[in-house]
């Protein structure tokens, strides 16, 4: 099972890059009183990397690496993400005069969610983009013509207006 890339590449992560963030908690929760872990500013992961959890990863080309791979774990699961959502009821409706963009995934790591809805529906219209940080940007596979990337950062205003659809999958909590 560890041959395959991201299930290797998931575990390397947890090892190597998610358990001294772990180990770090509890002596962290006893210097700072067993407050929550809320900020930016002094968290577990600062005081294990000296930089908030992206930040660390972007200075480390391995470890990123690891992770991106590690996030297209759930799109090599069949039949799962993309079927979450009517896609082609969503195609029908697309109305290319508003915007020729029909969908921009947020935070989309290489693109594997996208990678796989146009793999999935080969007919999909407009242009599907997919941002993330500069350096994981940088590792998309240029080889899908009917994909674009786009560094941006989600924490900054929003490029790409009046897409049909914004996609944004485990993105949230950062
Ligand atoms: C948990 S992964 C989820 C990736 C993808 N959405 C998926 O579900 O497969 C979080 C993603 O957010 C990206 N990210 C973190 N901070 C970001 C920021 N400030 N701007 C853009 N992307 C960011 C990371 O590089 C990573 O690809």
């Amino acid at each position: 099972m560890f041959r395959v890339p991201p299930i290797r590449d998931w575990m390397k992560t947890t090892y190597d890059t998610l358990l001294p963030i772990w180990q770090e908690i509890p002596g962290w929760l006893r210097e700072n009183g067993y407050e929550d872990i809320t900020s930016l500013k002094s968290n577990p992961t600062k005081s294990m990397y000296g930089a908030n959890f992206f930040d660390a990863l972007s200075k480390d080309p391995r470890r990123e690496a690891d992770f991106a791979s590690a996030m297209s774990l759930q799109d090599n699961i069949p039949k799962v993400a993309t079927a979450q959502f009517p896609w082609n009821e969503a195609a029908a409706t697309f109305n290319k005069r508003k915007s020729d963009v029909f969908v921009v995934d947020v935070g989309g790591g290489q693109g594997q969610y996208l990678a796989r809805l146009i793999n999935e529906y080969p007919g999909m219209p407009g242009r599907k983009i997919v941002q993330d940080l500069p350096t994981v940007v940088a590792g998309i596979d240029k080889s899908n013509s009917k994909l674009e990337s786009q560094a941006h950062d989600f924490f900054t205003p929003q490029p790409v207006n009046g897409a049909r659809y914004y996609h944004l999958r485990g993105v949230l909590h950062d």
